[in-house]
């Protein structure tokens, strides 16, 4: 029960402008697209359709199983082997491909390959049903050569600017459509609880309201014209649900999910989402207590298609069903793991290899083991997508058409986001930003490198190949040398990602200079490929940075990586930390604006960065969590709190107010601050805001985000920042797994440092 406590009567007067930065995006939700014209034509063909060609529909292979030589093959290019590609395209009539030549190819190049594809499938087949291409351009169209390489995902969400999701996603979806592929999986909504996890990079953190967000605002860049815009393309959400938080941090491992976490933190994203027009979902790969997503018909029929009357594909993972059987240990055999998945949900099978997939639901249709209904429901389901993507009118676009490909525009929009992602986590005595007649020493694994700014998904899966990088992109030296010259600049790398080369030259070099700039890092990689088992910076690199700390120069510690690593102990030896993320290829540009102070950081953690290995959470946690040994609740102590970040300039905040100090089921409650910007130097600064449910029945999380907003302030100028909320922004998972808001009392939180947040309580009745 809740204790009634007596209320802040708090004045309201609004200073200044009220400001609500960031632009609303107008948005044409799928449902628009839903005409009875359009659901009659599915059913008309529908009811055409065989069994064989139903069960095609429901088939996704890989493009290079099609393709010359073995799947894997590094080496050979993009021609197709006739036989593979009659097999597939005509007497299969597969509905769906997915994945790239086996090298980069361009979008002149894309657009034979997808004009082969859909001219043969539409011209050669009884019913003559466009192929639907899907491809992960998760950072931009990261598989048309010439493409914007944005920051990945975490990095974006770490501008806290949803005008900058909606940006990189509209630029992606135009650089993709310009290759003629109009799928697109991504984005990533997981719930990213384990920084172990390597494929945080590619989330949008850890809290499910920034989430959410950033989300919609992608979804909205890709889809806000209509899908059957050609410069549109449909997201493919993912992945559902819970891989972010594999118990050991590994990728596809167990997760444990009661159904009120699941309900609280990993599903709001997603429904939100669907309800804003996704039109596609990909199930995770792992499974969630002990059940693999694939066969967890709760999940995919129950709620994602039954609560959130989801309307779209529900697509596998790649060769899901295979891990149903090898992996999982679930299914004895793949046609057994096909009916499994099938019966659960699962409209197309992202089958790289092969086709027996389709012949196995062939078979068990045959055998009454699937319904008809429930393949029916999945080809409806296909069709609908390719039906609003204008496939049939459209089933190609032609590249010259996209004359803003790779422009200049599309390239400073990279340059913002990254920009806007960097965020500043110490600056002692403000030794950032540096003077540019200073001279500086330039080391580290990541300070010479295109693809570690990249990351994976670039060009080639793992995005390691130096051969497919843009000669004219720079790496932090090469952006440093532009900035300052050659003469203010040594370099020497000092160590790989294990290994040391040469860190005693560097520590004789650092006599020589003002200050050491060490560019940290890890390897491009995602999936199985980016598994660690210590979540520490590695030893070898965090040697570098206590040899060079008995140089006594300031020295200056720049992350690109898509992990906040542990590191606790080389933290007191520099002076300022840049976290960088993963910023893409105009990184190399931004990280040397920050640092020389062209631009000013505005980003900030989207995650907690954890200090201890033993001491991981995020930032939502429970009082009791924290409970240190001395029976305080002083146990949460982590290297830089989610939401922190800090500027060259300062802000102020203050007169926090409400507009009442009872909210009502119903009502708002208006909540305004002042922000002022006390330093000498223009600066963007995000405003967070949270609450805290003080007591509820079931124990309440410290606090949780429920809006932020992202302002611009010259020097001494104030801004009114104004929220509005409502009973449903309090709410959390109840005893009985639905959303309550219990009444009593509630705390607002608000400031830009999470350390320093103005506090005031009103009363929910
Ligand atoms: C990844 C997905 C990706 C799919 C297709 C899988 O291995 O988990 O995120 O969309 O491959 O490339």
């Amino acid at each position: 029960m809740k204790r009634i406590v007596y209320i802040y009567i708090i004045s309201v007067f609004i200073l200044s402008c009220t400001t609500k930065e960031q632009p609303r995006i107008t948005h044409i939700n799928s449902s628009s697209l839903e005409t009875v014209e359009t659901e009659k034509k599915i059913k008309s063909l529908l009811a055409q359709m065989t069994l064989k060609e139903k069960a095609g529909q429901m088939l996704n292979i890989g493009l290079p199983a099609m393709l010359k030589g073995n799947y894997w093959d590094k080496k050979s290019s993009y021609s197709f082997d006739t036989t593979k590609f009659k097999k597939f395209i005509i007497d299969y009539a597969v509905g769906s491909i997915h994945n790239k030549p086996r090298i980069p190819v361009s979008k002149e190049e894309w657009y034979q390959i997808i004009k082969k594809i859909q001219d043969s499938a539409m011209s050669n087949t009884r019913l003559g049903i466009p192929v639907l291409y899907g491809i992960d351009n998760i950072h931009g169209a990261n598989y048309v050569t010439g493409s914007v390489l944005f920051p990945h995902q975490i990095a974006i969400a770490a501008t806290w600017n949803t005008e900058l999701s909606y940006l990189a996603s509209n630029i992606t979806s135009y650089e993709s459509r310009a290759a003629s592929l109009p799928w697109n999986f991504n984005p990533n909504a997981d719930i990213a609880m384990n920084p172990l996890w390597g494929r945080i990079a590619e989330s949008f953190g850890e809290d499910p309201y920034l989430i959410s967000e950033m989300t919609n605002a992608y979804i909205k860049g890709s889809q806000a014209k209509g899908l059957n815009d050609s410069t549109s393309t449909a997201v493919c959400l993912k992945h559902f649900i819970g891989y972010g938080a594999g118990k050991n941090g590994k990728d596809r491992a167990n997760a444990l999910i009661p159904e009120n976490n699941l309900r609280q933190y990993f599903l709001p994203p997603f429904e939100k989402a669907i309800k804003n027009g996704a039109m596609s979902v990909m199930i995770s790969s792992n499974a969630v207590n002990g059940i693999p997503c694939h066969i967890n018909k709760h999940y995919i029929t129950d709620i994602l298609k039954g609560e959130f009357n989801f309307k779209g594909v529900v697509i596998s993972d790649f060769s899901d069903v295979d891990f149903l059987v090898d992996s999982h240990l679930s299914a004895k055999d793949k046609r057994e793991a096909t009916k499994m998945a099938v019966n659960a949900g699962l409209d197309l099978i992202m089958n790289p290899f092969d086709v027996d997939v389709a012949d196995y639901i062939v078979d068990l249709v045959e055998k009454n083991e699937i319904p008809m209904s429930r393949i029916d429901d999945a080809v409806t389901r296909i069709l609908r997508l390719k039906f609003y993507l204008n496939l049939f009118e459209t089933p190609y676009n032609k590249p010259e058409n996209y004359i803003d490909f790779g422009s200049k525009k599309h390239i400073d929009a990279n340059y913002k986001t990254a920009s806007e992602a960097i965020t500043l986590l110490k600056n002692k005595n403000n030794i950032l930003p540096l003077s540019p007649s200073k001279r500086v020493l330039l080391t580290g694994y990541s300070a010479n490198s295109i693809n570690l700014l990249n990351g994976a998904w670039s060009r080639s899966f793992l995005g390691r190949d130096t051969l497919y990088n843009d000669p004219t992109k720079l790496t932090i030296l090469d952006a440093i040398t532009a900035q300052i010259g050659t003469n203010n600049i040594e370099f020497l790398k000092g160590t790989d990602y294990l290994e040391d080369i040469n860190s005693n030259e560097v520590l004789k070099a650092a006599k020589n200079t003002d200050c050491i700039v060490v560019c940290v890092g890890e390897i491009p990689a995602t999936e199985k490929s980016s598994d660690i088992n210590e979540l520490e910076l590695t030893t070898v690199q965090q040697e570098l940075v206590k040899k060079l700390s008995k140089s006594n120069k300031p020295i200056i510690l720049v992350m690109v990586q898509g992990r906040p690593r542990i590191i606790r102990e080389i933290e007191p030896l520099v002076d300022a930390i840049i976290m960088a993320y993963l910023p893409g290829q105009e990184g190399g540009r931004a990280i040397s604006d920050v640092l020389f102070g062209k631009v000013n950081p505005s980003g900030k953690l989207p995650y907690t960065y954890p200090k201890y290995s033993g001491n991981i959470l995020p930032y939502f946690h429970k009082k009791a969590d924290i409970r240190d040994k001395k029976w305080g609740f002083d146990g949460f102590f982590p290297q830089f709190e989610f939401g922190f970040g800090l500027s060259f300039t300062n802000f102020e905040y203050t007169n926090l107010r409400l507009s009442k100090d009872t909210l009502k089921m119903g009502e708002n409650l208006k909540i305004f601050v002042d922000v002022k910007n006390t330093g000498d130097r223009e600066g963007k600064e995000i405003v967070e805001m949270y609450s805290s449910d003080l007591v509820s029945t079931r124990t309440p999380d410290l606090k949780k985000l429920i809006g932020f907003t992202k302002i611009n302030l010259k020097p001494d100028e104030l801004k009114t920042v104004s929220f509005s909320i409502n009973s449903k922004d309090l709410a959390s998972i109840g005893i009985a797994n639905n959303w309550v808001t219990e009444e009593g009392e509630f705390e607002i939180q608000i400031g830009g440092n999470p350390q320093k947040l103005l506090k005031s309580i009103f009363y929910y009745k």
